[in-house]
């Protein structure tokens, strides 16, 4: 079919490519390029899992088949447990638990639920730039609650009363933050989740950074205030705390009367998350020793030297360092004109690929974004070149 504007929805036509991505393919198309651009672990999927499910491959015929929507009641059973030990909350795998293709697409379920055109969703500000995307798909209005970068990225609540209408049906909550690693404090979600409760909307905590959390710090999980979970979607991903993101898996916890809800959608949209990978996430779940401490001490030490190099060159970057996730969101000292056109740059001139801040939202500009769940040489590399072209100041 031809390409004609009068074939393409008028909020497809008007939406980009989320900036990750973009500067991920820009990155992958540019000969010796080295990128900070992308979340994407670098670690394997651990030996376990992989064995458990080619065993399962091999033994169980009907790997191949869809599974019922929600997911196989094994990995529903082993999620609810999980949630028990990372909330304290029992949760009933029946009536509360889908298992979902990733919070990507357990985010767009959910979004679909609860909205309808005109209505709007706050998200943070900086914030996770498929979030905009995905509300406005629903043909939905995002609202940007600007974070407090003076006292570190905190959430500001007395800014989020003012966000408020009676369209209002959810806030989108990331804690460790993506992209500022910020771990948000226990009151102000609190205090976000009486203001839910209050004013009738949802809260959606999609999680998938809270195992990496760095210097001992905790991070508390609001889907442990049983008081709330009324008003609380959780979004639990397998992508980053088991290296799984190619495997695409996920599951949410959600009150009883929003799951017969949420599984129109998920079944109109996907049937069931693939089977072969609930077969993983079952391996996962059963794993002993849990993998997340390994790679959250492997990631503190590339947070170490990501933060050493950035010190190198104060001329180029200030940043505040960043208390879990794997992203470090410096400002951009050095002269330019705005955060693309730097990132732009900085791929051409220095072979270097960060994500520009002005896609994660109006307070992101003047900002860069780099993931640092490379191996430490691709950290070493980028920060080499950038010593070689800014000059090294310490
Ligand atoms: C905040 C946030 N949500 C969701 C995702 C994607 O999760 P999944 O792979 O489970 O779809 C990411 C990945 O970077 C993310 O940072």
């Amino acid at each position: 079919m031809p390409r004609t504007p009068a074939t393409i929805a008028r909020n497809v036509e008007a939406m980009e490519i989320s900036v990750i991505k973009a500067m991920a393919m820009r990155a992958a198309a540019t000969p010796g390029a080295v990128s900070l651009a992308w979340g994407v672990p670098s670690f394997a999927t651990p030996p376990p899992i992989r064995a458990a499910v080619a065993a399962a491959l091999e033994a169980d015929p009907t790997i191949g088949r869809y599974t019922l929507p929600d997911g196989l009641p094994e990995l529903r059973r082993l999620a609810a447990g999980r949630h028990r030990l990372d909330t304290g909350i029992d949760v009933d795998p029946d009536s509360q638990l889908v298992v979902t293709a990733g919070n990507m697409q357990g985010m767009s379920v959910l979004l679909h639920v609860l909205l309808d055109p005109g209505d709007e969703v706050v998200v943070t500000d900086p914030g996770f730039a498929s979030h905009v995307q995905q509300v406005r798909l629903c043909g939905a209005v995002p609202r940007y609650w600007k974070l407090d970068e003076a006292a570190g990225w905190t959430l500001d609540l007395a800014a989020l009363e003012d966000l408020l209408t009676p369209r209002t049906r959810a806030v989108i909550i990331v804690s460790p933050s993506n992209p500022t690693g910020r771990i948000f404090d226990r009151d102000s979600l609190l205090g976000l989740a009486r203001i839910a409760r209050e004013r009738g909307f949802v809260v959606i905590v999609d999680d998938p950074y809270s195992r990496f959390v760095y210097d001992g710090a905790a991070c508390f999980n609001l889907a442990s205030a049983a008081e709330f979970a009324d008003h609380l979607v959780y979004l639990c991903t397998f992508s980053k705390a088991y290296a799984m993101s190619g495997w695409r898996l996920g599951y949410l916890v959600a009150p009883p009367a929003l799951k017969g809800e949420i599984l129109k959608v998920h079944d109109a949209n996907l049937i069931c998350a693939p089977h072969v990978s609930q077969a993983a996430g079952i391996a996962a779940l059963a794993m002993d020793p849990q993998p997340w401490p390994e790679f959250a001490r492997l990631l503190e030490a590339r947070r170490a030297l990501i933060c050493e190099r950035l010190d190198r060159v104060p001329q180029v970057f200030a940043y505040q360092r960043p208390q879990g996730a794997y992203y470090v969101f410096p400002r951009i000292v050095a002269a330019h004109t705005d955060s693309r056109s730097f990132a732009i740059e900085l791929l051409e001139r220095v072979g270097v690929s960060v994500t520009p801040g002005s896609g994660f939202g109006p307070a992101g500009e003047g900002h860069v974004r780099m993931a640092y769940c490379v191996e430490e040489d691709t950290i070493n590399q980028a920060f080499d070149r950038i010593e070689a072209h800014y000059g090294r100041e310490t």
